[in-house]
C-alpha cells in the first residue's frame, strides 16, 4: 500500500484552482453512450475513479482520447456485456444500467462497488428502471437488465437517492412519452447531468427541484460540455485552510454550492470572504464548536462529514456530528482517535470534544472522504504523521500533494 509522510505544523497560504467534480463528471460518462455523435468533456480531473469509468467505457467499444484532461468520446458500443473485475471498483459503474438500457435494451453488469461507508443497496435504481419497462436479474455478482422498450412513467424515490435520480434521468431521455421523478434528488451533480443531456437535445425540466419531469426524444446530438466544479474538493480545502493558520483563496467554485458549507464554517467562526466564483479562508485557532446533521442537498453534504470532524478536534468546545445519509461513515474516527482526538461515537451520531492539539501517529485511510479528513488531521498536528491506504483518497481528490506543497505543506507520497 502506498502512504503519505506529511510533517505538520506548517501555515499554509497561497491559491488553489478547484478541478471539475468527480461526482459530476462519472454520471456524464456513463450517459454518454446516449448519443452516437462525439462527445466532447473538458477540463476532466484525470482521478482513478475517472480513469476506470474510462477504461469500463472503453471495454464496451467507445473510442475516448485525452489531451490536457479533455476528453473526447467517440461512443461506439459494440459489447453489453460488462460483468467485469473494473465495474466494482466504483459506484458510478451503476448507471451504466440506465444508458446501456437505453441504448443496447439488453446489458450484463457487474455488481457496483464505493466506499466501504455503508450497503449501498440499488433498490431504488431497480425500482425506478422497472417501472420504466426494464427486468432486471439480480444474480450472484451480476446484473442482468433487459428492455423491449423503456416507456415514460411516473417514479416515487423512498429517498432523494443521487445515484438512483440520475439512473432514472438517463433512462428516460430516450424513453417514450414522459416521466417524472418525485422525490428526486437536488444535488447540484443531478443538475449538472440534466445540463448536459439538455445540450445533447434531451428534454428535461425541473433538475434541482424534488420534481424532475423528462420528455422523451427521438435521438440526442454531440455535445462539448464544461462540468461544474468540485464542491467537496473546495470544502476539504476550506477546512485545510481553517485549521492549518494563514489564509488560502480557493478559486473556481460555485458559490451557491458550498453555501451549506460556509454556513457552517461561519458558525464555527472561520473568516470567509466570498468572490465571483473564488473564497477566501482565515485560519483561526479560535475555532467555534458546532453541531453538523448530514442531509440531501441543500442540507450539510455527507461527503463533508469527515473532513469537517478533523476541524472539529480542535474547536473550543463540544460538537455533535450526525450522519443521516451512510449507516458506516465514522471510519476515520478511530483513526483520529490515534492522533488524540477525543470522540464518542454512538450509532450515527460523534460527540466530538475539542482538545488543544492533535499528535502524528501512524494512521490507516478506510474510505476516500475519511482519508481526506486524516490528511487535514495530519497537516495541523505537531509530528511526522504516516498514513496508508491512500489509493482510497486518489480516487476524488486530483494533485492533492502538488496542492498542499504549494500551499507552504510539507507532505510526500512514498509508493
Ligand atoms: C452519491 O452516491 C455520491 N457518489 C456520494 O459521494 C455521495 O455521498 C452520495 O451521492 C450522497 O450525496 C457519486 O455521485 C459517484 P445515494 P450515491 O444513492 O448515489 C441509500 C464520495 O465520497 N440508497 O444518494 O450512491 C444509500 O444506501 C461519494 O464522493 C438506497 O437505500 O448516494 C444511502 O444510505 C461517497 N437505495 C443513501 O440512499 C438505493 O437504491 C444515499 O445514497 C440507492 C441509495
Amino acid at each position: 500500500m502506498s502512504k503519505f509522510i506529511i510533517n505538520g505544523g506548517q501555515k499554509l497560504s497561497g491559491s488553489i484552482k478547484i478541478h471539475s467534480s468527480k461526482n459530476a463528471i462519472l454520471p456524464i460518462l456513463a450517459a454518454s453512450i446516449l448519443t452516437e455523435g462525439d462527445v466532447e468533456i473538458y477540463d476532466v480531473p484525470m482521478l482513478d475513479d475517472i480513469k476506470i469509468m474510462v477504461e469500463i467505457l472503453k471495454y464496451c467499444g467507445c473510442r475516448i482520447g485525452e489531451t490536457n484532461n479533455n476528453l473526447t468520446i467517440k461512443p461506439n458500443v459494440v459489447n453489453n456485456d460488462i460483468n467485469i473485475e473494473m465495474v466494482n471498483k466504483l459506484r458510478a459503474s451503476v448507471l451504466l444500467l440506465g444508458s446501456m438500457l437505453s441504448r443496447c435494451k439488453k446489458v450484463v453488469l457487474g455488481m457496483p462497488g464505493g466506499c466501504n461507508i455503508g450497503t449501498r443497496p440499488i433498490d431504488l435504481h431497480i425500482k425506478g428502471l422497472t417501472k420504466l419497462g426494464a427486468e432486471i436479474k439480480l444474480n450472484q455478482g451480476y446484473i442482468e437488465a433487459r428492455a423491449k422498450k423503456l416507456k415514460g412513467e411516473k417514479v416515487y424515490l423512498d429517498f432523494p437517492s443521487v445515484g438512483a435520480t440520475e439512473n432514472i434521468m438517463i433512462a428516460a431521455v430516450l424513453a417514450e412519452g414522459e416521466t417524472i421523478i418525485e422525490n428526486a434528488a437536488t444535488e447540484p451533480e443531478v443538475v449538472c447531468l440534466a445540463n448536459f443531456l439538455n445540450s445533447m437535445g434531451a428534454k428535461i425540466y425541473g433538475a434541482g427541484t424534488d420534481t424532475i419531469r423528462i420528455l422523451g426524444v427521438d435521438k440526442l446530438h454531440s455535445v462539448s460540455f464544461i462540468p461544474i466544479p468540485d464542491r467537496i474538493e473546495a470544502g476539504t480545502y476550506m477546512a485545510m485552510a481553517a485549521v492549518c493558520g494563514g489564509e488560502i483563496e480557493i478559486t473556481n467554485v460555485v458559490i451557491e454550492h458550498i453555501r451549506p458549507i460556509i454556513a457552517k464554517f461561519k458558525e464555527c467562526n472561520i473568516k470567509v470572504i466570498e468572490g465571483e466564483n473564488a473564497i477566501k479562508v482565515f485560519s483561526t485557532d479560535k475555532i467555534k464548536p458546532t453541531d453538523i446533521k448530514t442531509l440531501p442537498y441543500p442540507g450539510f453534504p455527507t461527503d463533508m462529514q469527515a473532513p469537517m470532524m478533523s476541524m472539529l478536534t480542535v474547536a473550543k468546545g463540544t460538537s455533535m456530528v450526525i450522519e443521516t445519509i451512510f449507516e458506516n461513515r465514522f471510519l476515520h474516527v478511530g483513526e483520529l482517535l490515534k492522533m488524540g482526538a477525543n470522540i464518542k461515537l454512538e450509532g450515527r451520531v460523534a460527540i466530538v470534544e475539542g482538545v488543544k492539539r492533535l499528535t502524528s501517529a501512524k494512521l490507516e485511510a478506510k474510505d476516500l472522504r475519511g482519508g481526506a479528513a486524516l490528511v487535514i488531521a495530519a497537516l495541523m498536528a505537531d509530528g511526522t504523521t504516516e498514513i496508508e491506504g491512500i489509493e482510497h483518497i486518489s480516487r476524488g481528490y486530483f494533485e492533492l500533494e502538488k496542492n498542499i506543497l504549494s500551499l507552504g505543506g510539507d507532505i510526500k507520497r512514498i509508493v
